[in-house]
């Protein structure tokens, strides 16, 4: 039997990585064989796993927590947005020597929110908690899209600031500490902080909401996630957790490699359904 050509996600932790479910959906559904793995990597082994994976005859790879930086540094070229990003998540494999990075990222908070959550991007006031990895992954992809205004907001000021400024030529874009967001209101509000993964919320004001606005964690969780249960009861019209964001960066992942883009809703559902 011929072998199936191969794809992995590489990340610490790995196991529950719902990637391999995804793109096996997404292989099924256009008809397109594939063996999709999950593979733990030890912090300091990252460059060695890709390699052997490569010369194993991989031919794609997503790349999660912690290693996107690295990702982006192992790169033998970068899509644009992967350079704005200063992250990888997605590797093309072209030949062994031959890594070709992409960020999809951005890419699916944007999909997630304006197509399936059907909240236009264009035109509106968005307020983004947090300054890391995280946050700079999705900014010029959302800027792309012609917001009035982006504002980041961050524990730690400083860190907001800086990452509002090397963005000025991307859109407007400000940024300030969580206690200097002011008191205008947001059409959509997104945590990008990791505040969620330890059960707690920003230190955030009343009052950010504008009416119908969407709260948009980029973390998911069977549960809704402490950040969405504060938005609820403090004036945001909808919330959602991160799993569509997380389909969506999937999706266009297969697009580069398969140059398909598949069905979304389906699969979120499914996953949504356990
Ligand atoms: P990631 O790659 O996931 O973005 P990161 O680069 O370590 O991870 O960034 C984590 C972000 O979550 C930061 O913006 C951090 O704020 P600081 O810069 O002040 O550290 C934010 N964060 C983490 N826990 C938080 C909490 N409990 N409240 C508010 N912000 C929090």
């Amino acid at each position: 039997m011929a072998t199936l050509p191969l794809y992995a996600v590489m990340g610490n932790p790995v196991n529950h990585s719902l990637s391999p479910r995804i793109h096996g959906m997404f292989s099924s559904a256009c008809d397109i064989p594939l063996e999709y793995r999950a593979i733990l990597v030890e912090p300091d082994q990252f460059e060695q796993a890709v390699q052997q994976f490569a010369s194993q005859g991989g031919r794609g790879l997503n790349i999660t927590v912690p290693f996107k930086l690295d990702a982006w540094h192992m790169a033998t070229q970068r899509s644009e947005r992967a350079q704005l990003a200063g992250a990888v998540n997605t590797l093309a494999i072209n030949s062994p020597g031959e890594l070709f990075g992409d960020n999809t990222d951005g890419a699916g908070i944007v999909r997630d929110i304006s197509i399936n959550l059907e909240k236009p991007v264009a035109g509106t006031r968005i307020l983004i908690i947090g300054a890391g990895g995280a946050v700079r992954g999705v900014l010029g992809p959302l800027l792309a899209e012609q917001p009035e205004h982006i504002h980041i907001a961050n524990r730690t000021a400083s860190k907001a600031v800086d990452l509002a400024a090397s963005f000025h030529d991307h859109g407007p874009v400000s940024g300030s500490g969580l206690d200097a967001i002011g008191d205008e209101k947001w059409g959509i509000v997104i945590n990008g902080t990791a505040a969620s993964l330890a059960g707690q919320v920003p230190d955030l004001p009343e009052g950010l909401f504008a009416p119908a606005a969407l709260a948009y964690d980029m973390m998911y969780s069977n549960q809704p996630t402490p950040f969405m249960v504060w938005a609820a009861a403090h004036g945001a019209g909808e919330t959602s957790d991160g799993l569509g964001m997380l389909v969506e960066q999937a999706a266009e992942s297969f697009h580069v490699w398969h140059g398909v883009r598949p069905e979304t809703l389906g699969v979120i559902a499914a996953l949504r359904g356990g």
